[in-house]
This record gives C-alpha cells, structure tokens and sequence, in this order.
C-alpha cells in the first residue's frame, strides 16, 4: 500500500506546530524548507549532498521544465524523482507566478495565461488543466494550484479581481486533478494586503477542499510587517489539520516571524542564489565573501557548521576561489548556506518540541543583531 497523502500534527507552541507530512516519496518534517531546484536542479549541488544537508523535500518549476526539457519527456523518462536523482519527495509550483515574471509577451484572459518562452521566444499557454497535466507528467508528490499571484502595490479592487480570478482557477485545478494516493493538491490564497479579501479567498479554497493550504502574494515588496500582518488575519482561517505553505520565502527572520505565526512549510531561492554571488547567511548575519577583509582569515566561514565549506576550508580560501571566480567557491558557498537554512529548522523544530519556540526567536534576533566578527 503505498502511503496516504496524511499530515499529522505533533505539537504545538503558541500558533507554531512540530508537524510530519507523508507523501508517495516519503515524509517531510515541519516546519521544513524546501530548497529551489527549478530546472531540475538545486543549482550547484549533487542531490545527495543537498540530501546531506537534512533536505528533505525539493521545489521544482512548471514554467522552466514545460519549456525545458518538456513535462512529456520527463514523464516518458521516468518522472522528475528520476530524471534528477532525487528520490524524496518534490513539490512543484504551478507556472503562472514563474510566467509573470520571467516570460515575454505575457497576455492573460479568464481561461489561462499565453506567454513567450524567455527563452526563444516561442509561443506557449497554461491553463488550469495544462498545469496540473504537467504537474502530473512531473509526478509532483505536492502539485500547486494554478494562480495569478496579485502584484504590489495593488487597490482593493484589482486584489480583489485577481484574487476571485485564482479562485475560478483554483475550483478548475481540483477537478482536473488526478488524485493519486501519497500525492496531494495544495490550494494558495491570494488577496493582497486587504484582510476581508484574505478571508474571503481562504474560505472560498476550503469550500473546494484541498490537501494543504498555501499563503502566496507575499514576500513581494510588501515588507516584512504587513507580511506578518498578512500572516496574522490568514493563518488563524486556515484548517488545524492540513499544513500550511508560505511561498518564495525567504530570510530566516522572515522564517522564524513565519514559524511563530503557524506556517509549515518555505521555499526561497535565497540561500542558493546567494551562495552563488558569494553571500553566505550565518547565525550572526549574512557575511559577504568578496570582501578583502577575509583574505588572510584562517577560520572557518562559521565555527561549529558541519558543512564542508566551514569543515575543511578557510574563509581566506572561499575568498580566494571567489575572487577568481571559481566553480568550487559557488557549491561550497551553496553547501553553507542550505546547511544553515536547514539547521534553522531543525532548531525550530527542536524549539517548538520542547515549548521554547519565542526565547530561540528572541536569541536569534540577537544573534544576528551582533553582525559578523
Ligand atoms: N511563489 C511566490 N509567491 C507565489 C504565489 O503567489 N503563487 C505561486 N504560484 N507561486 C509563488
Ligand atoms: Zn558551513
């Protein structure tokens, strides 16, 4: 038998769960972070060492992967799990955010969303019902909802139609959805900054019904008090018994805020994007490593991280292979900054577990408050 699409909820701290959600490719431990491996790939890094690092579910792209190399011919090669060597279990975002902001020629009407390819500029479309075919050809464990993720700023009037646009959507990706056991379909409210539209969408997605609960629209300029405020009027609408999904987010304040207010689950291209342009997150802060003043630092990038970057390196070494622009110095900074990411929600895990969630909160703050030394 394979296993239910099944979250359970082990504890609780204030608004904060310590949760285990089961999928077709095994279970996830929440709060948990996704790392981005939108083109089939968690850039820089083999899957076993991304694995290495207490990964335990990846994010794919519907948008890169339809394009390149076709949701079709990954389907005919196995499905994304084997097409990139990573058996545990995937989530994939549904297109339409990735259309609005990377395509050309992007021109959106009531049925889906026609766009050219950033690419070559060939023509393509997504719908409802073309995005969860390719979510499916994928094999998806979590398949997102299509939507329009609303821009910021947006007046009430254009969050409100966009937000009643992605729940027409949101009605068309649950029927055209194929359920499969171990799999599931998350719905993703949308609304803006406006409270009574939050409300409105997260009752309209719960009338459908789905297997988890996404917040999007966030993380998009709006700042990190009115996301919180955002959190705070949403989360508490969402049902206790499926997890919650914040997405595109983000620092690890933005993950603890997140945490503290009863998300269960993040994505961020942040800790690989920014390994790549030599940015490296550690508990005091982010600490950039093209600085000249770590060219004659023998100590480690963070004392105590089990990385290999900070096991077997010096920082006046990251900053040498940096400054030249070596290949090493993009996956050994890639490697720290998914280790940090995912030691932080180990940590809260173990906070949340142990009811100490707003002291590891208060202490990280202050951390990172010290800055670098
Ligand atoms: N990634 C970040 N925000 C969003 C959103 O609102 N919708 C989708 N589909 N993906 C996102
Ligand atoms: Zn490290």
């Amino acid at each position: 038998m394979p296993p239910s699409f099944q979250y359970e909820c082990l504890a609780t701290d204030g608004a904060a769960r310590l949760g285990r959600l089961a999928t077709a490719h095994g279970a996830i431990d929440t709060p948990a972070f996704m790392p981005v491996g939108t083109a089939a790939t968690v850039k820089a890094m083999q899957p076993e060492s991304v694995a290495a690092t207490g990964a335990q579910i990846l994010l794919g792209n519907t948008y890169h992967l339809m394009l390149r190399p076709g949701a079709e011919r990954i389907e005919q090669l196995g499905g994304l799990h084997r097409f990139m060597n990573w058996p545990g279990p995937i989530l994939t975002d549904s297109g339409g955010f990735q259309v609005m902001s990377l395509a050309k020629l992007r021109k959106l009407d009531a049925d889906g969303v026609t766009f050219q390819s950033h690419h070559d500029g060939s023509s393509h479309r997504l719908t409802p019902e073309r995005s969860m075919r390719i979510q499916h050809c994928l094999d998806a464990d979590i398949t997102m909802a299509f939507d329009e993720c609303t821009p910021f700023p947006a007046t009430p009037a254009q969050a409100a139609d966009s937000m009643r646009l992605s729940m027409r959507w949101a009605a068309r990706s649950k029927a055209a959805f194929v359920p499969r056991p171990g799999y599931g379909l998350f719905g993703i409210v949308q609304g803006g900054i406006y409270p009574d539209l939050r409300a409105e969408s997260a009752e309209a997605l719960q009338r459908i019904g789905f297997d988890g609960y996404a917040v999007g629209g966030l993380a998009v300029g709006e700042g990190q008090e009115a996301m919180f405020a955002t959190l705070d009027v949403t989360v508490p609408l969402l049902p206790a018994d499926r997890p919650r999904y914040l997405m595109g987010v983000g620092r690890p304040s933005d993950i603890i805020g997140a945490v503290c207010r009863g998300i269960d689950m993040f994505d961020c291209v942040m800790p690989t994007r920014s390994g790549r342009t030599a940015q490296a997150f550690t508990r005091r802060g982010t600490v950039n490593l093209r600085n000249a003043r770590h060219q004659d630092d023998p100590r480690p990038l963070e004392e105590g991280c089990a990385c290999p970057a900070c096991r077997q390196y010096s920082r006046a070494y990251l900053h040498h292979l940096i400054r030249c622009e070596e290949i090493l110095g993009a996956m050994l900074l890639t490697w720290h900054n998914l280790q940090h990411y995912q030691d932080l929600m180990r940590d809260l895990r173990a906070a949340i577990g142990a009811g100490r969630l707003q002291a590891f909160a208060a202490e990280a703050a202050a951390t990172e408050a010290l800055g670098d030394i």
